[in-house]
């Protein structure tokens, strides 16, 4: 008997393969204008939250929600990118794929920890009950999978079936950490409108034994806290999630949902108690943050830089959604103090000329400062400053149509980041309180083509955002209105590429 070519069978290519052709395939289709050129980002297709952060063999592993065959939300992969430290990037092969019966319609956020010579990841398998998308008919599991390269991870399924209540059903993004003999687990719940935190240990990641609620929400709280992280700074535990149902008040709490956190301790039964929550960035973009304990004993924190039901014009370009730049946390008191991580000046290339102070009323361009990756020396002297705007302008088209505006306002006595004009699609402004006795307001802008990122040098705030300019829009300019005050850029410098 002879074989014709037709016995002869492929295997049959896994979710995975399927996945990274349909990412491969994708490629060629991305529009660059909108890319982060040092930020994570998937290749193509979408990315929603930072799971599972961790440092693993001398490097750095960020993993992200991923849906790899189109640029919108949908069965939830884990997209993989690694670092040696924290400036240089390379993408590596999309690490988990939905489909079994523990995670059929997608491996929703977690974490990721080193066991031994052990990469693990402990995910949320979730599961439509009912019609795809009806929130009320979902299954939701914890999973745990693991590898020995790092990169090509074994399903072990789930290892908590159920939730503490059977009538929680939305039981998701597993945060599990290392402390003396015990693995402990904190997970986002939600029973009726209610959030609540269960805290699981355990000794070996597939057996966990439920401690209690370490926190819940009361009225005013929201009714679901996603993403949560309990973590230990300076002698206080900080709780960080990502509420959603919370209302905004004022100036605060402006987004569709939050990323926030509580410094307070928790006791012996598990319980925290601590402070208000604290929104933990203040732009338009910024959410579900998840933090690192890194080798040196820093707190390094990575969020998703979009929001839910927010504009997102690079779907068009086939790709959406981008990472925060890694930040460091400190504890200033009872609040967290926020710096961008210190290895990122490795993206500095030669030094741009800085400005002089200058306060005369109107706008003044600055040549020398011109680009969508920059980073920004921005300096404000408050002296005397009590009426109208003192700041900058980035991302300025030529014909003064666009542009996007970082300034004090001397009346609010606040810092407002206006992205009215700041291109496609988006618009509004966020702003900070600034104690206006302080004499000198120093900031560090980051660009990175769309994504602006502001920090207090002094760690106090955080403004990150989403802008969309078009990519001729580069100028940049000093801004002051009304009377006193005066502004500078002692310092600037164009930021190379990250990506390897
Ligand atoms: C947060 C979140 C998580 C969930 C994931 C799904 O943005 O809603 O709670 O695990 O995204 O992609």
């Amino acid at each position: 008997m002879t074989m014709s070519s037709n016995d002869i069978r492929e295997p049959m290519p896994s979710c995975l393969d399927l996945a990274q052709r349909a990412l491969s395939d994708g490629l060629p289709r991305v529009i660059q204008d909108y890319r982060p050129g040092y930020h994570i980002a998937p290749p193509a297709g979408w990315m929603n939250d930072p799971n599972g952060v961790v440092y693993f063999r001398g490097e750095y592993h960020v993993f992200y929600q991923h849906y790899p065959f189109e640029a919108k939300w949908g069965p939830m992969y884990w997209g993989h990118a690694k670092s040696a430290d924290l400036v240089h990037w390379q993408h590596l092969p999309i690490a988990l794929a939905p489909g079994d019966d523990f995670d059929r319609d997608g491996c929703f956020s977690g974490s990721a920890v080193v066991c031994g010579d052990t990469l693990a990841l402990i995910y949320t398998g979730h599961t439509w009950l009912g019609e795809v998308g009806d929130e009320h008919l979902i299954r939701q599991v914890q999973c745990l999978a693991t590898s020995i390269d790092g990169i090509r991870f074994v399903k072990h399924g789930a290892v908590i079936e159920t939730a503490p209540q059977d009538t929680i059903k939305h039981f998701r993004d597993p945060k599990v950490w290392k402390e003396n003999d015990y693995w402990y687990l904190i997970a986002g719940a939600r029973l009726g409108d209610m959030p609540l935190l269960p805290l699981y240990r355990s000794t070996d990641l597939h057996v966990w034994e439920f401690l209690d609620y370490v926190a819940g929400g009361g009225e005013g709280d929201g009714y679901m806290w996603e993403c949560p992280d309990l973590f230990r700074l300076n002698g206080h535990d900080v709780l960080l999630y990502s509420p959603q149902g919370m209302h905004c008040e004022g100036y605060e709490r402006l987004n569709k949902y939050q990323t926030g956190y509580r410094v307070g301790r928790l006791d012996n039964e598990w319980h925290f108690t601590g402070g208000p929550f604290i929104e933990l960035d203040n732009g338009h973009d910024f959410y579900a943050a998840q933090t690192l304990l890194a080798p040196d004993g820093r707190r390094l924190v990575w969020a998703w830089l979009d929001m839910w039901e927010s504009p997102m014009p690079s779907q068009a370009h086939h790709w959406c959604g981008m990472l925060g730049l890694p930040r460091e946390l400190e504890l200033c008191a009872d609040r967290l103090c926020v710096f961008p991580a210190r290895e990122l000046t490795a993206l500095r290339e030669e030094p741009l000329p800085g400005t002089p102070w200058w306060g005369e009323s109107g706008t003044r361009e600055v040549p020398d400062v011109n680009g969508n990756m920059l980073e920004i020396h921005v300096h404000l002297d408050l002296l005397g400053c009590t009426d109208g705007h003192l700041g900058i302008a980035v991302r300025c088209s030529d014909d003064g149509h666009e542009q996007t505006l970082l300034y004090y306002d001397a009346v609010l006595q606040r810092l407002v980041l206006d992205r009215s004009r700041s291109g496609a699609q988006v618009t509004g402004q966020r702003s900070v309180s600034i104690d206006p006795t302080q004499e000198l307001l120093a900031l560090r802008v980051f660009l990175d083509r769309s994504s602006i990122e502001v920090f207090d040098e002094n760690g106090r705030f955080s403004l990150s955002s989403r802008l969309y300019p078009q990519p001729g829009s580069l100028g940049v300019k000093l801004l002051a209105s009304g009377s006193g005050g005066r502004v500078s850029i002692p310092r600037a410098w164009s930021l190379a590429s990250g990506w390897l």
